[in-house]
């Protein structure tokens, strides 16, 4: 038996140590967390993406009475980005969340499971990393590679 150990490279700064084109990604990200439908979880996130073609989509939570109906902002995102543009590849996509308390989240939200599965298949379409900006008050945490966020993605070209 072999014993492997994966780890995992993510980085942290301050949002205003970001380059221009991702500061802005985040506050677009911000922005979009208006446009949330949550009443039930009264979790409101927004989602930006970046595409190569110079294009930013962004998506927001959109809940229903029938819960698993709903979508999570990544998901709202990175679908209708593909609807719009399927030649495109996205390379960045920032995430940022307003809590019940009508505030932005003091630490980054993550990527839930499914959106994660979602956002591995949208880098390999896409042929390139899909960097990720995780946005909360207390700073920006960024990942370069989907991989690091899911590995042993679910991937039917691994049969
Ligand atoms: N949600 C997102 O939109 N993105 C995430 O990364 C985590 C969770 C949504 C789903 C649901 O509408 C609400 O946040 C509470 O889970």
């Amino acid at each position: 038996m072999k014993n492997e150990v994966l780890s995992i490279h993510y980085r942290e700064c301050k949002v205003e140590e970001l380059p221009p084109h991702l500061c802005e990604l985040v506050q677009k990200a911000k922005e979009a967390c208006e446009t949330s439908y949550a009443p039930y979880s009264k979790f409101h996130v927004g989602a930006a993406l970046l595409l190569d073609n110079g294009e930013t989509v962004t998506g927001s939570n959109q809940e229903n009475a029938s819960f698993p109906a709903g979508t999570c902002a990544e998901r709202c995102a990175v679908f209708y980005a593909h609807a719009r543009w399927p030649e495109a590849a996205a390379t960045h996509i920032a995430i940022a969340a307003i809590d019940s308390t009508g505030q932005f989240t003091e630490n980054p939200i993550t990527p839930c499971g499914i959106c994660r599965q979602v956002l591995s298949e949208t880098q390999k379409r896409g042929g390139r990393n899909l960097h990720v900006l995780l946005y909360g008050r207390s700073g920006v945490r960024i990942i370069e590679n989907i991989e690091d966020l899911l590995p042993f993605s679910f991937d039917l070209d691994a049969e």
